[in-house]
C-alpha cells in the first residue's frame, strides 16, 4: 500500500504538542549532565524502561521528572530545536508548542529564560526550516487559579512571543470551571484559548470548556462521543479536537489502537485531527501516529488522510492567507 508514504510525505499542522513531552531520554541525560542535574536513573535504557504508564497521573510524575534539567535558555532552545527538526522532516509545515511555564518557575528558572529559549528555536525554525511555529503558554490545572493568574502576569512582559493559552496536566478533579476568571482576562487580551476535555474527564468538561472558558478547540475530546448531543454541537459548530491516539494507547484511554474511535469521530462530521502530545514519551511523532493508527483501522484511507490534513490546517491559529497557501 502507498497508505504510509501519503501519510507522511503530505503536508499537515501539528496542534497538540507538549514542548517538555518531546524531550528524548538521550538530550535529558545530556542536559543533566551539562547542568550537573543528578537523575534517579541509570541510564538511557533505565529511564526508558521507567515508561510504563496506566493513566494520565502515572506519566505526568516521570514527565515532570524529566523536565527538572532544563535550566539554561539553551536547554529550552535546544529541546524546541531538536522537535522542529523532527517536525520539517515530517513535513509539518505549521506546529503549535503547548509549554508549561509553572513546571520551571516553580523549580526557580525565570519565565522569561523559558520564553526566550522557545521564542529563538520558534524564530529560527521559520527561516531555516519554513515551518511556521508558534508557542501556547499551559496553566497546570492541579495548580490554583491565583498561580494561573500569577503566571499569566509574569508572562505579558513577553506576549508578543505567544499566540494563546491552554490548560493541561492531572484533568479529574480539576474542571475547566476553576479557570473561567484566567481564561475570561487571556480572551480580554486578545489571546487564543484553548483546553484539554475529555481525555480522562468526562463530556461534562467538554461542555465546561465550550460554555465557560470558550475554548476554540478541544486537546483530545475522544470521550464527547459518550454524548450524542455534545458530539451534534460539535460538528454543527466545526470544533476542532486535537486528537492524540498513541498517547491514548499509552495512557490507557483505549486498550489498542484497533479500538480507537478516530474513525467514528470522522464519520460524526468531527473537526478532528491525528496529534503526537508527548512523543518521546508515548513512542511515535506525528507520521509515527498516522501510519500505525491507519494500519491498525483498515477503515482509515486516503480520503480520511486527506480530511485529517485538511483539518490540521482548518483547526490551526496561523493567518488566513497561510492558510489558503496549505489548504
Ligand atoms: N501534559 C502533557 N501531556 C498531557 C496530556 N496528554 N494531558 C494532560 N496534560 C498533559
Ligand atoms: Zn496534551
Amino acid at each position: 500500500s502507498r497508505l504510509p508514504a501519503l501519510l507522511c510525505t503530505m503536508p499537515k499542522a501539528e496542534l497538540h504538542l507538549h514542548i517538555e513531552g518531546s524531550l528524548e531520554p538521550e538530550l535529558i541525560f545530556r542536559l543533566a549532565e551539562r547542568n550537573g542535574v543528578t537523575l534517579p536513573y541509570a541510564s538511557v535504557e533505565a529511564l526508558r524502561a521507567a515508561y510504563a504508564f496506566t493513566d494520565l497521573q502515572s506519566f505526568l510524575d516521570i514527565y515532570y521528572a524529566g523536565a527538572s534539567v532544563l535550566l539554561q535558555e539553551a536547554d529550552f532552545f535546544d529541546m524546541a530545536w531538536a522537535y522542529l527538526e523532527k517536525a520539517a522532516a515530517e513535513n509539518i509545515v505549521h506546529a503549535e508548542l503547548f509549554f508549561d511555564p509553572q513546571t520551571h518557575t516553580d523549580r526557580g528558572v525565570p519565565i522569561d529564560v523559558v520564553i526566550r529559549g522557545l521564542a529563538r528555536a520558534v524564530e529560527r525554525a521559520r527561516t531555516e526550516l519554513g515551518v511556521s511555529a508558534a508557542l501556547i503558554l499551559c496553566f497546570l490545572r492541579h495548580l490554583s487559579e491565583a498561580a494561573a493568574f500569577g503566571t499569566l502576569e509574569a508572562a505579558l512582559p513577553w506576549r508578543e512571543h505567544f499566540i494563546g493559552v491552554g490548560l493541561d496536566s492531572s484533568e479529574l478533579g480539576h474542571p475547566p470551571s476553576k479557570f473561567e476568571r484566567v481564561f475570561a482576562r487571556c480572551r480580554e487580551l486578545g489571546l487564543h484559548v484553548v483546553a484539554h476535555a475529555g481525555e480522562e474527564g468526562p463530556p461534562a468538561y467538554i461542555h465546561e470548556a465550550l460554555d465557560l472558558l470558550h475554548s476554540e478547540r478541544i486537546d483530545h475530546g475522544v470521550r464527547c462521543l459518550e454524548d450524542p448531543a455534545l458530539v451534534q454541537r460539535l460538528a454543527a459548530s466545526r470544533m476542532p479536537l486535537t486528537v492524540c491516539p498513541l498517547s491514548n494507547i499509552k495512557l490507557c484511554v483505549f486498550d489498542s489502537l484497533a479500538g480507537h474511535n478516530l474513525p467514528a469521530l470522522l464519520d460524526a462530521g468531527l473537526c478532528a485531527m491525528v496529534n503526537s502530545d508527548d512523543p518521546a514519551y508515548f513512542g511515535g511523532y506525528l507520521n509515527q501516529n498516522l501510519v500505525e493508527t491507519f494500519a491498525a483501522l483498515p477503515q482509515l484511507g486516503a480520503r480520511q488522510a486527506w480530511q485529517l490534513a485538511s483539518n490540521s490546517f482548518e483547526a490551526s491559529f496561523a493567518d488566513a492567507a497561510e492558510k489558503a497557501r496549505w489548504q
